[in-house]
């Protein structure tokens, strides 16, 4: 169940072997190889020289271990770029070209480079794709990171008149769309249509709309062209892809996840923890500093578990410190072991870890592997022995279809219209799900994640933390789901086109609920205003819209002005403001009891997880904590007193 990246170009030859049987010996299954080598693959163009790959596939192959390949495209060589300049994309930001140099220096709307990058891919396809021991693929490498998925170039620009041109067929109903008679903006052909970049002061948030959509669209045009490939010529083997957090990527992963067997995810827990607290105090930051936070990136664990049929990797696990974030710090002892098992805890069906070697030289020298460049074994090494006697005694059987009874609805739209249309800097709907995420695993529950056209029915409840720009057919589905919906402020508050909807919004969403948003007023986050509920006085930040009733419903929080803050109708909550975490948590515990959802209050630091019969608790705190098992639960792994930065496994006979 475990695996590790291996970069066979970056050593001598006479170590392969070696690398190979230790691999082997420590247990590992998996060995994930080739993402960036296309300067070996073809070091002059149309040369390929593929001698010393097929000797490192046969040698990985030879002692047992199943290999992941991957197309080389996340890095695109010297001479390619030479040759075919229109490869690079522009930064929006700057407006100058992105050079050569690190990688992902390539643009999606490139013609030139989707032909090269399905020449590459055929190539590695007809040769390996029958290969013994490759068992699936990965496509590219974390698509879109490094922000490279918005691109301003001419390439871009001739790309997304193409793209309106067959979304709208007119230009007059382009105008119309986007508002253009506002600021004298409008076109008079499809070709006259701008990048929406680099004006004097903001674009139209249409406008920005559409490139991001366009944007989407041409990523998972670019990726399908590999699967497609790979497909083809590579017959019972799988195809992945490693994402990252659809945050930084800006992208739709349920688009790009429709033609993979499953998605994987890249975990950098401390990485990613330095870089998500990094504007808060020291004194909320610090005790997860060296654990990472115990809800960031099981939140994303989540999610990657949706994208694709309900399961997923860990393609690259971090062993010890990265070289990227803001500061790096060294994992405490046990986390990788805890990490590890807190993947497979929330679905994983393999956790390969990032990476075999620290290499001595280029950009990540400071990044840890499982070796250190000396080849002796760094802290982690006995952590994945630790890990992978514990996974052998946990015997862990596939959880196809597993389901949660709670939900959050993923809109992507929503996130870039927080991006696309201001109106308040620390408006930031990516927080807001992290926040609700919180919220209900601080109540022990086990999150699913469904996309905004997924299906709801079957949950008990499913938090929406943000609908941007409904249609009447989802607004439907989640109606006719059955389950109790909770809707955050500023769901609904577009039509298609990021206007203002007919009749106000929440537009749509008045299929459920009777109410109009009148008014939008926001609020720097340190000002924040009282919300009443149950005799409760709460905090409410950021965003604060006026309802108005316009049918039957009940007012059930109130803002200090007597507005309503939460109303409900029938099975439709919906939030005029968003509420401290506090807050959810509390309404979500009601909801839970009135669908019979069982619940447990659980410490900041300490959290549950179901995998078929057994239950984890993982332990980030710096003290012993108390799992809670019933009277009667078995313990697998640990006891009820787990130790700080430990976990303990429980079965419930049924
Ligand atoms: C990942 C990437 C790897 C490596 C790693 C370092 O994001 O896929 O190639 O750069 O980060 O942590």
């Amino acid at each position: 169940m475990l695996g590790v990246c291996y970069y066979p170009e970056h050593w001598p030859e006479e170590w392969w072997a070696d690398d190979a049987r230790r691999m082997k010996d420590l247990g590992l299954t998996y060995v994930r190889v080739g993402e960036f080598a296309w300067s070996r693959y073809e070091p002059e163009p149309g040369r390929y020289d593929f001698g010393w790959y097929d000797r490192a596939l046969d040698t990985l192959g030879a002692a047992g271990l199943k290999i992941v390949a991957c197309t080389p495209t996340a890095t695109p060589p010297k001479w390619l770029i030479d040759r075919y300049p229109d490869i690079l994309p522009v930064d929006p930001i700057t407006g100058q070209v992105r050079g050569f140099g690190s990688r992902r220096h390539y643009d999606f709307s490139s013609e030139t480079y989707l032909r090269e990058s399905i020449r590459i891919t055929t190539a590695l396809a007809e040769r390996y794709g029958k290969h013994d021991a490759i068992v699936g693929w990965q496509t590219d490498n974390e698509i879109a990171c490094h922000d490279t998925a918005l691109s301003a170039s001419p390439n871009a620009r001739r790309a997304f008149q193409d793209w309106c041109r067959d979304k709208y067929g007119n230009i007059a109903a382009l105008n119309k769309a986007w508002g253009n008679i506002f600021w004298s903006m409008e076109y008079r052909s499809f070709e006259e249509i701008e990048v929406p970049f680099l004006a004097v002061t903001e674009t139209s948030p249409a406008h920005r709309m559409a490139f991001r959509r366009f944007t989407s669209d041409r990523v998972a045009l670019y990726h399908k062209a590999q699967v497609d490939i790979l497909r083809a010529h590579s017959p019972g083997r799988f195809i992945t892809h490693n994402f990252i957090p659809p945050t930084d990527t800006g992208i739709d992963n349920y688009t790009m996840c429709r033609d993979l067997d499953f998605a994987s995810f890249d975990n950098y827990p401390l990485g990613r923890t330095d870089v998500w607290m990094a504007k808060r105090p020291a004194s909320e930051f610090r005790p997860y500093m060296r654990t990472g936070h115990p809800d960031y990136c099981t939140f994303l664990f989540d999610q990657t578990r949706s994208l694709a049929g309900g399961k997923f990797w860990i393609m690259e696990q971090q062993p010890g410190p990265v070289n990227w974030a803001g500061h790096n710090p060294r994992p405490l002892p046990g986390m990788v072991r805890l990490w590890t098992l807190e993947a497979f805890a929330h679905g994983a069906e393999v956790v390969s870890y990032f990476r075999w070697r620290q290499a001595p030289f280029a950009q990540e020298q400071m990044h840890a592997g499982l070796l250190r460049p000396d080849r002796t074994p760094s802290e982690a090494w006995p952590e994945v022995e630790q890990a992978l006697r514990e996974l052998k005694l946990l015997d862990l059987a596939p959880v196809p279809g597993a389901r949660a009874r709670v939900a959050i609805l993923y809109d992507h739209e929503a996130q870039w219209l927080g991006e696309t249309e201001r109106q308040a800097d620390s408006y930031s709907h990516p927080d807001i799900m992290v926040d609700w995420y919180m919220a209900a695993r601080r109540l022990g529950l086990d999150v699913d994640f469904i996309p905004a056209d997924g299906d709801a029915a079957g949950y008990d409840i499913v938090l929406v933390p943000g609908l941007a720009m409904p249609d009447a057919a989802t607004v439907k589905r989640l109606g006719d789901s059955g389950a109790l919906l909770l809707f955050a402020a500023r769901s609904g508050a577009k039509a298609k086109d990021v206007n203002l909807p007919e009749g106000l919004p929440p537009g749509e969403l008045r299929q459920l609920l009777p109410i109009r948003v009148t008014s939008v007023g926001t609020a720097r986050p340190d000002c924040p205003e009282d919300l009443v509920w149950r005799n409760h006085t709460y905090q409410a930040f950021t965003w604060f819209e006026a309802l108005e009733l316009v049918g039957e419903a009940e007012v059930q929080a109130t803002l200090a002005d007597g507005s309503p803050a939460l109303v409900r109708k029938d099975n439709a909550l919906y939030m005029a403001t968003l509420p401290e975490q506090d807050f959810i948590a509390d309404l979500l515990e009601t909801l839970c009891a009135e669908r019979g959802v069982p619940t447990v209050r659980l410490p900041d630091d300490l959290r549950i997880r179901r995998r078929g019969d057994l239950v984890f608790a993982f332990n980030y705190a710096a003290v012993p904590r108390e799992a809670p098992a019933p009277d009667h639960a078995q313990f697998v792994l640990g006891s009820r007193s787990v130790a700080p930065r430990d976990l303990a496994v429980w079965r419930v006979p049924s």
